[in-house]
């Protein structure tokens, strides 16, 4: 098996390069492509020696040919910035594992969609943000979507137990993030390092702190509703803090079909890569000694307002999934630069969707422009929040 690599150097992306290890099937690496991490690529390309590996832009790129030269015998293709990402999914492969974080990952795991490809898709963004076009193109080209994301992951083994006509709705659980007990007066005043420490769950900055926002569940219902063509209202959430249980499927006899297993990527990546087939791998079992209880509790949905958004979102559709994550990510880069307070995420993405004009994106171009002015919108959201924030003459307090 051929497998292409978005994200590498990234925590899906070298939970990735773990499960290629331990597969019981050969695998080769025909691509690797990452950000800013020269280091760390440089290390796995020495080890899975892609043909091609690509990297933020022309610096690193640079370092990173310094960094392989002098290997005997291996000459990769050494690209860089979006058409670098680009060149890592026209080369010949079976698999792209699309893990690269935020947009960054969408007009690369789109072009594999409209080549017809197997992607095993961990960039949720791609469909937030394109999930109609997206969907079409794969429906046109063959190509195949298997979600890495783990509740999706789930969902997609517990559909197996049904038809699709049978199925009364999704439940896709959440483990209620580092808030989950922390009352909503308090969230004024918690920090980058609170919200980056997440209960259960080791994953990239962004998504740790779109967990604590609940905008992570949030974006995942939207995925749900992409990948397996429900409406809003079929797609629930639930908190269930032990991340034991990761989604059930309702189906309308009133059976449920729930999917278990340790909170570890690894396994979400292995099914993706070895679907239809199950690759065992190394041995990881649920500690029924250790789990007591399960607990279910319904969101919070007044104390963490970007669930309800990512709801509101999808029943305007068009561009909104665009602006919510453009909004997103630059709040929460925001927030971990310590220039806005935890609340205000919310309040730049609320502004930065309702600000949105209606659009209907007909290509992946036009939603990468709508994507640039949102950002510039909710930068300059986060440039007043901040400002209001600092002491001064001028301090106003957050609303
Ligand atoms: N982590 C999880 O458990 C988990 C679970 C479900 C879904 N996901 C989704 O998987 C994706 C990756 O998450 P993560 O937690 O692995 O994030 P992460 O640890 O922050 O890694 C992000 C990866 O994206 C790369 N990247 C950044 N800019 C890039 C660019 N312009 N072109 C190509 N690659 C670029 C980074 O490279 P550098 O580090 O070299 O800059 C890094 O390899 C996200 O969409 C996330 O929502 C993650």
């Amino acid at each position: 098996m051929r497998v292409s690599l978005l994200g590498s150097t990234g925590s899906i992306g070298r939970n990735t390069l773990q499960v290629l290890r331990e597969m019981e099937r050969p695998v080769a690496v025909a691509a690797l492509a990452a950000g800013r991490n020269v280091a760390e690529m440089a290390r796995q390309a020495r080890e899975f020696r892609p043909d091609i590996v690509s990297v933020a832009d022309e610096a690193a790129r640079a370092d990173l040919a310094a960094a392989l030269s002098g290997i005997d015998g291996y000459r990769p293709r050494i690209v860089c910035g979006p058409a670098g990402n680009l060149a890592a999914v026209r080369v010949d492969y079976d698999v792209l594992v699309s893990a690269a974080v935020g947009v960054a990952g969408l007009e690369a795991t789109f072009e594999a969609v409209r080549l017809g490809k197997r992607v095993a898709l961990a960039n949720k963004e791609a469909l937030v943000v394109a999930g109609e076009l997206m969907m079409a193109e794969a429906a046109r080209s063959g190509a195949e979507i298997l979600p890495v994301d783990s509740e999706h992951n789930a969902a997609h083994q517990c559909l197996r137990a049904g038809r699709r006509g049978e199925v009364e709705r999704l439940i896709l659980t959440a483990s209620g993030g580092p808030f989950r007990n922390t009352p909503a007066s308090e969230l004024a005043c918690v920090t980058p390092a609170q919200a980056l420490d997440h209960p259960t769950w080791k994953m990239g900055n962004r998504i740790t702190v779109d967990s604590a926002t609940l905008m992570n569940k949030g974006f995942e219902v939207i995925e749900a509703c992409h990948l397996f063509g429900f409406s809003p209202d079929e797609v629930d959430v639930v908190v269930h803090p032990q991340s034991v249980i990761h989604a059930l499927v309702e189906y309308r006899d009133g059976s449920v079909i729930a999917q278990m297993c340790p909170p570890d990527m690894k396994l979400p990546i292995r099914y993706a890569l070895s679907y239809p087939d199950r690759e065992f791998g190394p041995r990881q079992r649920i500690d029924w000694d250790s789990v007591r209880k399960l607990d279910f509790e319904p969101p919070d949905r007044r104390k963490f307002p970007l669930l309800e958004l990512a709801y509101e979102s999808l029943r305007r559709g068009g561009a909104s999934g665009c602006l919510l994550n453009a909004a997103d990510e630059v709040a929460v880069e925001a927030f971990l630069r310590g220039r806005i307070p935890f609340p205000a995420i919310a309040e730049i993405v609320a502004e930065t969707l309702s600000n949105g004009a209606s659009q209907e994106p007909q290509r992946v171009s036009d939603l990468l422009a709508i994507d640039r002015e949102a950002r510039v919108f909710a930068a300059g959201l986060a440039a007043r929040r901040g400002a209001a924030q600092r002491p001064g003459p001028s301090r106003r307090r957050f609303a």
